[in-house]
C-alpha cells in the first residue's frame, strides 16, 4: 500500500526521535518516498544527515533557510500523507490549535492530506487533561493518533509514554492513504464471545478471542474498506476501524442492528450466546446458599435481525460446527445468508482461540467449498476474494 506513496514525516524535539530514523527506513523499505521536516529541538536529538541519508533527500529544518521560499506548503500539498514521529506534548498542543510556529506545525497546517500522528513523552504529560483534551481535538480534525506504549522512558523512567513500534507508525500510515478495492465500501463485523451475567462477578460465555473477526476487520480495511467492528473482543487498531465493544448480545444486537442499514457488507463472526440468565443477581451468589437454580431466557439473534431488513447488506454468517457440514448447509439456508463460514472447531488448530482455521463455505444454493487448514488471516483474505466474486455476480462493482 506505500509503494510509490509519496510520505511527509515530520520529527519533533523527544528524546525518541532518534526512532524517527528506523521510522524512516521503514517508510523507504516498503517503497515510500519519503521526505522528512525536523523541529529545531529534533536536531537536538538526531542529526539531519541521518535522514538525507535513509531518504535520499536532506530534511527541510528552517523555514527561512532553504532554496524554496515556501517549503512547508510545498512538502504539504507534495504529501500523499504526513506523520509526526515522536508528536511532543508541545507539539500536539501546538496541532491542536492550528499554530504554525516550526517547521513541523507548519508543515501540517499546510496539508490537505491525511495526518498520522504518533505522541512520545512522559506518562505524566499524557495523561495531563490539557494533553487528553489536545488529543481529542487533533482526533476531531480526521487525525489517526497512534497511541503510545508502556515500557522505558527517558531518565530511566517507565510507564506509558513510549513511542509506538515503528512498524506500527508504519501500518498506520498504509491505512490512511486512500485505495484498494474496497474504498467506500461498508463493513460491518462482530467478533468474540458474549459475556451474559448470572451475578455481579460471574458471567455465561464461550471461548471465543476475537481473532478471526479482527482478521476479517483488518484485511477489509488493508482493502480500503470502512470497518465498524461490534466486539466482545480485544479488538483492532486501524484508522480505518471503528471498535464498538460491548459485553452481551442485547448490547451486540443493538449496536449491530444500528450501524447495519448503512452496512453494504455484514460479516457475523462473533459467538454469541444463544440464552442468558433471565435474571442476573445484583450481588454474588453464594456457595453457602447451595447450587442455584438458573432459569435461561433466549437472546436477540442478532445475525437473523440483518437478514430480515428490507434493504440488508450483503450478509456472511460463521458457524461453529462440532458434527459434519448437514447442519451448516441446513443453517446457510435457516439463516437466509449469501455466505456461510462453516467453522470446525473439533479440528486440530481450528476454531476458538487459534491462529489458525478450518472452514468450509456454504452457499445458500447447498454447495460447499472445503478449505485447508488455513492462519486466521489468510481465511480472511480469501474469504474477501470470495465475497467479490459473489457481490460482482450480483452486479455490484464494489
Ligand atoms: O474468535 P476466535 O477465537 O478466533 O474463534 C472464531 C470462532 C470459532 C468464534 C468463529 O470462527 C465462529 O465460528 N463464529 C460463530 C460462532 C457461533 O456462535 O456460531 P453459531 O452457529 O452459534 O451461530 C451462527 C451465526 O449466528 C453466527 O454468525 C453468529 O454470529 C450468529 N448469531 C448466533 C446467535 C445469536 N444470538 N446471534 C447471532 O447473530
Amino acid at each position: 500500500m506505500l509503494a510509490g506513496r509519496r510520505v511527509v514525516l515530520g520529527i519533533t524535539g523527544g528524546v525518541a526521535a532518534y526512532k524517527a530514523a528506523y521510522l524512516a527506513r521503514r517508510l523507504v523499505e516498503r517503497g515510500a518516498v519519503v521526505r522528512t521536516v525536523m523541529t529545531d529541538a529534533a536536531t537536538e536529538f538526531i542529526g539531519p544527515h541521518t535522514f538525507a541519508a535513509i531518504t535520499g533527500t536532506r530534511p527541510v529544518v528552517d523555514l527561512f533557510d532553504a532554496d524554496d521560499v515556501s517549503p512547508h506548503t510545498t512538502l504539504g500539498r507534495w504529501a500523499d500523507a504526513i506523520v509526526v514521529a515522536p508528536a511532543t506534548a508541545a507539539t500536539l498542543a501546538r496541532l491542536a490549535n492550528g499554530l504554525s510556529d516550526d517547521s513541523v506545525s507548519a508543515t501540517v497546517l499546510a496539508t490537505a492530506a491525511p495526518v498520522v500522528i504518533a505522541p512520545a513523552m512522559h506518562t505524566e504529560m499524557w495523561m495531563h487533561p490539557a494533553t487528553v483534551s489536545n488529543v481529542e481535538r487533533l482526533e476531531s480534525f480526521g487525525y489517526h493518533i497512534v497511541s503510545p506504549e508502556a515500557g522505558a522512558l527517558a531518565g530511566g523512567d517507565t510507564g506509558l509514554g513510549r513511542l509506538a513500534d515503528p512498524d506500527r507508525i508504519a501500518d498506520a500510515v498504509a491505512g490512511v492513504l486512500p485505495g484498494g478495492p474496497l474504498t467506500g465500501v461498508e463493513v460491518l463485523i462482530t467478533a468474540g464471545g458474549t459475556r451474559e451475567p448470572i451475578d455481579r462477578v460471574r458471567f455465561l460465555g464461550n471461548h471465543s478471542s476475537g481473532k478471526m473477526g479482527n482478521a476479517i476487520a483488518a484485511a477489509a480495511a488493508r482493502r480500503g474498506a470502512h470497518v465498524t467492528l461490534v466486539t466482545a473482543g480485544p479488538g483492532i487498531e486501524h484508522p480505518r476501524v471503528t471498535v464498538v465493544p460491548v459485553d452481551t448480545a442485547a448490547e451486540m444486537a443493538e449496536a449491530t442492528w444500528e450501524m447495519a442499514e448503512k452496512a453494504d457488507v455484514a460479516v457475523m463472526a462473533a459467538a454469541v450466546a444463544d440464552f442468558r440468565p433471565a435474571k442476573a443477581l445484583d450481588g454474588k451468589l453464594r456457595r453457602s446458599d447451595g447450587p442455584p437454580m438458573i432459569e435461561l431466557e433466549p437472546t436477540p439473534d442478532v445475525l437473523r435481525g440483518i437478514s430480515e431488513m428490507t434493504d440488508r447488506p450483503f450478509l456472511v454468517g460463521f458457524a461453529a460446527e462440532t458434527g459434519g457440514i448437514d447442519e451448516a448447509v441446513a443453517k446457510a439456508q435457516r439463516k437466509d445468508v449469501d455466505l456461510l463460514v462453516a467453522n470446525d472447531v473439533t479440528a486440530p488448530g481450528s476454531g476458538f482461540g487459534t491462529e489458525t482455521n478450518q472452514v468450509t463455505i456454504v452457499l445458500p444454493d447447498g454447495s460447499t467449498d472445503p478449505w485447508s487448514l488455513l492462519p486466521k488471516s489468510e481465511v480472511a483474505e480469501r474469504l474477501w476474494d470470495r465475497i467479490a466474486e459473489l457481490r460482482k455476480s450480483e452486479g455490484t462493482s464494489t
